[in-house]
């Protein structure tokens, strides 16, 4: 009963009588600033986008829209139906699907920490997407619903749909001082709560701190992963798996091209695409390799279902083309020389990367 009393209370200072008046219980939808505080754990501090400070109401929003439907024309397709939480915010489809059975021409992506990809303006070399073409979030995200293949619908509608609906009027309060719901409003709040996405505590962040061990097999992966490849004794030397995928977030966040096709089998240019240099053909983003044992299956196209095949590939599946990466051409020829004991340390080694709490936060999750 009470509960309904103050439910009640609620609903009056909602319709705008007096948001302060003494005693009530229920919050009231005014502009609140409080700063979101990103963890950044063992990560150094990111660059955050100056023009759009993370707030704890701004991040909310963003969440509400990752996973709100009524993004796509017919309300069925939300974000979060691609970037799925548990499957390392990907999804298992080779291609994706948009909401009228269309298929793409990629597989979604990964997504966490992406507040450490860097994200100048046009600089060669940084960006979102495989092929780079959206140079910061906040350009990408309202890529998707307007895709026809994607969510197929447009902003108008979509600002309509939410607009008429009092729970994002008042988050737009909260976040930006304002109950009109707009694009840029929109954009914002999806490039603030994506960039929450953190993901560093996973078992082999633990080892990296001292907290924790890892075990022989994983410890042998570690190594074939960070080693330098020796082509004239492979059957000692490393995998080199570090040179692209680097750092903390096991990414370069660089385009380039790890030996997918020929330049005749090549049925996407990539970067090319974006920059028009013959040079960048067939060069993609370095995806992270955080959380990657779950979300199969892998690369722009979804070709390999499995980390066998991943690793098969690198081993001895790599083919020439023009702007093939030089650390590749090694292998081409001999290939790296695995053993099926490397592979299976290598496994090992990758499946320390995976971070339970980052795949079930509930604030990552569904808010609706
Ligand atoms: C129909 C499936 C689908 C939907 C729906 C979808 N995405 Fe994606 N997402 C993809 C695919 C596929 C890519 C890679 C596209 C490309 O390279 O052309 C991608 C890439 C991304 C990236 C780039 C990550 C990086 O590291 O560069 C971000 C960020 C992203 N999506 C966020 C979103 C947001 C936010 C929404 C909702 C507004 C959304 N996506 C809706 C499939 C989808
Ligand atoms: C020369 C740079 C380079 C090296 C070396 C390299 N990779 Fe990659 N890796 C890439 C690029 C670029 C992609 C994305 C390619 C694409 O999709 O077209 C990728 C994709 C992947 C993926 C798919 C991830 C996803 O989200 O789809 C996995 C898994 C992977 N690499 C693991 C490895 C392992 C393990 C090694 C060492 C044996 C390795 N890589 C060595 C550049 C490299």
């Amino acid at each position: 009963m009470r509960g309904l009393i103050s439910l009640a209370g609620g609903l009056l200072i909602l319709s705008g009588c007096n948001p302060e008046e003494p005693g009530s219980t229920s919050e009231p939808v005014v502009f609140d600033s409080t700063p979101y505080v990103l963890e950044s754990g063992h990560f150094p501090t990111p660059t955050l986008p100056e023009d759009n400070p993370l707030t704890e109401a701004g991040v909310v929003l963003g969440q509400m829209l990752f996973h709100e439907k009524r993004l796509s024309g017919d309300n069925t397709m939300a974000c979060a139906d691609c970037h799925r939480q548990h499957q390392n915010f990907s999804d298992a489809s080779v291609l994706s699907i948009g909401i009228a059975g269309f298929e793409g021409s990629r597989h979604s992506m990964v997504l966490s920490n992406l507040a450490w990809h860097v994200h100048h303006n046009g600089t060669h070399g940084h960006g979102f997407l495989w092929d780079g073409r959206a140079a910061t979030l906040r350009d990408q995200v309202l890529l998707p619903i307007q895709d026809e293949l994607e969510m197929a619908t447009t902003l108008e509608d979509v600002i309509a749909k939410l607009g008429a609906l009092s729970k994002y009027r008042d988050q737009f309060v909260r976040a930006f001082d304002t109950e009109e719901v707009s694009a840029e409003g929109m954009a914002k709040a999806l490039e603030q709560f994506l960039l929450t996405m953190v993901s560093n505590q996973s078992r082999y962040d633990r080892w990296l701190l001292g907290e924790g061990t890892l075990s022989t097999s994983e410890e042998r992966g570690r190594i074939l992963f960070f080693d330098e490849f020796d082509p004239f004794n492979p059957e000692t030397s490393g995998a080199d798996c570090a040179h692209c995928h680097s750092g903390l977030d096991f990414s370069s966040h660089q385009f380039v091209n790890n030996g997918l096709d020929s330049d005749s089998e090549m049925a996407d240019i990539g970067y090319m695409l974006v920059t028009g240099d013959e040079s960048d053909r067939g060069r993609f983003k370095v995806p992270s390799l955080r959380n990657v044992m779950e979300s199969a299956p892998y690369m722009h196209d979804g070709r390999f279902t499995s980390m066998e095949e991943v690793l098969d590939h690198y081993d001895h599946g790599a083919v020439s083309s023009s702007s093939l990466d030089p650390m590749m051409e090694y292998n081409v020829e001999n290939g790296l020389g695995l053993t099926e004991q490397d592979k299976l340390d290598l496994v090992a080694f990758l499946h320390t990367l995976t971070d339970a709490d980052f795949l079930e936060n509930p604030a990552f999750g569904n808010p609706h």
